[in-house]
């Protein structure tokens, strides 16, 4: 039987990590601070989970977003997809510059950055695609640091489709 000669592939993603939001630039901070807020507005009492996300278009707006859960569990949905599918519905036409996001436990202090999952990850790149320019993502827990990727390509290696 024919065999190919099968190689090894190496993919590698540079990210940037701060140690508190001071260290980013003011724009970026305020980002983080509206996902701060949206963070409260969390409807998570199963998990305790609370997590905000705002995204920063290039017209100026901020769409903000946060996990709404569900009795019927997987019917809830992700802080970052609530607000990236609202901004496709509001703004379809407008290019999306970057995504901050925060996660707050009511349990205990979350202060590791929290990457976002994977559904989330494919579901934003597919904006990335769609407006032909990378979306910058900045991640964080309550406190302590901030991870940023300068492009949603950068947390997923090997895309579908
Ligand atoms: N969650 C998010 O909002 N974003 C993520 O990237 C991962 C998880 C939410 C879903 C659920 O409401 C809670 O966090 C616990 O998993």
């Amino acid at each position: 039987m024919f065999r190919g000669k099968m190689i090894e592939k190496t993919i590698t993603a540079t990210f940037q990590v701060f140690d508190n939001l001071q260290e980013l630039p003011n724009s970026v901070q305020t980002l983080m601070q509206e996902a701060f807020m949206a963070r409260d507005k969390a409807y998570a009492p199963y998990s305790n989970f609370q997590v905000g996300a705002a995204i920063l278009l290039e017209n100026g707006e901020t769409i903000t977003g946060s996990n709404q859960e569900n009795a019927s569990y997987p019917s809830g949905l992700c802080a970052e997809r609530t607000a990236i599918y609202y901004t496709g519905a509001k703004f379809p036409n407008t290019k999306i510059l970057r995504i901050a996001i925060s996660a707050k436990s009511l349990e205990d202090v979350v202060d590791e950055p929290i990457s976002p999952c994977g559904g989330c990850r494919q579901a934003i790149l597919e904006y990335e695609t769609k407006q032909n320019a990378p979306i910058e993502v900045y991640f964080m827990g309550e406190t302590g640091k901030i991870i940023k990727a300068n492009s949603m390509a950068d947390l997923v290696p090997l895309k579908f489709p």
